[in-house]
């Protein structure tokens, strides 16, 4: 791939991920099995960490998204939260995991999980690839976590800067010129 050296910078390789999707997976697999759960993928970022997580966790469950807004082009959260695009099926009595590739200051997967747990889910669970737990600005409960990651900003296996390098395989440090 055409990239510049220069702007990026190898953080988590495509092993490593992967070493750390089996073992989310098996997490999963262990407490969800049997409850059906459905899996809620926030776009953009998440779709590629949920393509191969629920690939691996090898149970009966369904996939749903919703998008929400919040950053802009940039690189820092603007710190406002709409749902742009709503699941369009009934959480009632549903185990629900929320799966996103990252959590920074936690608005957004927090404003999610309150939001959902309003649609009276049996469950509401967080599944995140990783976490920048010095970028926290709320308190959020990450019950399925990957790796804790530096107050960097990043890019690859589908998160984005401006929408470039989201097809990176893998997770690499963006260094602002
Ligand atoms: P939060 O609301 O601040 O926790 O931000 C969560 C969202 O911000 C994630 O879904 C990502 O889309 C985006 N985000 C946060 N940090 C990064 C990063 O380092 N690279 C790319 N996107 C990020």
């Amino acid at each position: 791939m055409n990239n510049s050296p220069s702007e990026l910078k190898m953080l988590i390789d495509r092993k490593q991920i992967a070493a750390t999707v089996k073992k989310l997976a098996e997490e999963i697999r262990r407490d969800y099995d049997g409850l059906n759960p459905l899996a809620v993928g926030i776009l953009k970022g998440s779709f590629v960490f949920l393509a191969d997580l629920v690939r691996a966790i090898e149970i009966p469950m369904q996939v749903d998204f919703v998008k929400l807004s919040s950053y802009g082009s940039g690189t820092r959260s603007a710190g406002r939260i709409t749902v742009l695009l709503d699941l369009n099926c009934s959480l009632e009595g549903r185990h629900v995991l929320v799966v996103e590739d990252i959590v920074d200051t936690g608005l957004t997967t927090s404003f999610l999980c309150n939001y959902l747990k309003q649609k009276s889910p049996a469950s509401v669970r967080l599944c995140s690839l990783t976490s920048k737990p010095s970028r926290r600005v709320v308190d959020i409960k990450i019950d399925y976590l990957g790796l804790e990651v530096p107050d960097k900003f990043l890019v690859g296996y589908g998160l984005d800067c401006a929408e470039k390098y989201r097809n990176l395989p893998d997770i690499c440090e963006f260094q602002e010129e």
